[in-house]
């Protein structure tokens, strides 16, 4: 089976080809052009933006699946730059999508828990969407324009996603508090917003089980805990040895975002458990498994 990953250096791409079963043949694409050397994926270098290096690549090559995950996902530089964030999500998703749909390989689009207003948690999948920033109301415009599309697909909505990423990716919070625990450095973490977040490994499984499975419909993937940041802090702390009296907790009012955030997007994760047989990893859990990742113990 051959499968496209968009997005491949992401922290979700990256955690998808360090999950592959090794049958499957993997290409991934990028933006930027940095060389990933790794023997389990053919990357390449192509803007998603461009319709027409979409279909050159799709007349190329046979894909069985797609898993797009490519895009701009920083919430407040698309709430400064909506028409970038646009472009980057809408126009790389209505390229795929299209292309799926000529090709009839099935697409996976992965969307966002930032399609929920944060006042009804936990969220089931059929649960009414209401985004409070254009980084939501972009990645729901995507979900609406797949589902559309005509090609067999299904949606996967990643919830706060935590892994060892790629040195030239942005950080994620685990990776953000480790950093700054390991350099001695104070933090202040909110403590009135609330997720249950997902290890990238998990929720690379769970995408995985939907290419072997071929469901339609939408899948929340989220991990087993709800937490909120002091709290994913000081775990971080524990479980990497690191000193827990340099967090301090704070109301997210200390930190004025230019997009509004939801206060608690909490998923349901029934659907990942009983149709894609996957577990929800507790945050603890998670982490021990990113501290195995680095061969250490502590
Ligand atoms: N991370 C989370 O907490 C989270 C939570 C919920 C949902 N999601 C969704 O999950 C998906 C993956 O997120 P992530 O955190 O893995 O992303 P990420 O680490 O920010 O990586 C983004 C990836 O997309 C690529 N890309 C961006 N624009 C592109 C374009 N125009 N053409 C081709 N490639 C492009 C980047 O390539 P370069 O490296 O070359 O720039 C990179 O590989 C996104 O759709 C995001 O909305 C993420």
């Amino acid at each position: 089976m051959r499968v496209l990953v968009t997005g491949s250096t992401g922290l979700l791409g990256k955690a998808l080809e360090e999950t592959a079963d090794p049958s499957v043949e993997l290409v991934g694409v990028h933006l930027r052009p940095y060389s990933v050397s790794d023997p389990r994926v053919r990357h390449l270098v192509l803007d998603l933006r461009d319709a027409r290096a979409v279909d050159e690549l799709f007349a190329r090559e046979r894909f069985d699946a797609v898993i797009h995950a490519a895009g701009i996902a920083a919430v407040d530089q698309i709430e400064r730059h909506p028409e970038e964030g646009r472009s980057s999500n809408l126009g790389g998703t209505r390229s795929v999508a299209e292309a799926c749909a000529r090709s009839g390989a099935y697409l996976v689009y992965i969307s966002t828990n930032a399609v929920f207003d944060g006042r009804s948690a936990p969220y089931p999948e059929d649960a009414p969407t209401n985004p409070l920033h254009h980084y939501g109301r972009i990645k729901l415009e995507c979900e609406r324009l797949v589902a559309a599309c005509g090609a067999p697909h299904a949606v996967a909505r990643p919830i706060l996603m935590y892994g060892w990423n790629h040195a030239v990716n942005r950080p994620n919070p685990v990776t953000w508090v480790y950093e700054k625990l390991l350099r001695g450095e104070k933090v202040q973490l909110v403590d009135d917003v609330f997720e249950n977040p997902v290890h990238n490994h998990q929720c690379a499984k769970a995408l995985w089980a939907m290419i072997a499975k071929r469901p339609s419909g939408v899948f929340h993937l989220a991990g087993g805990e709800r937490v909120h940041r002091h709290e994913l802090g000081l775990r971080v702390a524990k479980v990497f040895g690191l000193d827990a009296g340099l967090i301090e907790a704070v109301p997210s009012s200390a930190f004025p975002s230019i997009a509004p955030r939801p206060k608690d997007t909490t998923f349901v994760t029934a659907r990942m458990e009983r149709e894609l047989g996957v577990r929800p990893l507790t945050l603890t859990e998670g982490l021990e498994e990113m501290r195995s990742e680095m061969g250490i113990g502590v």
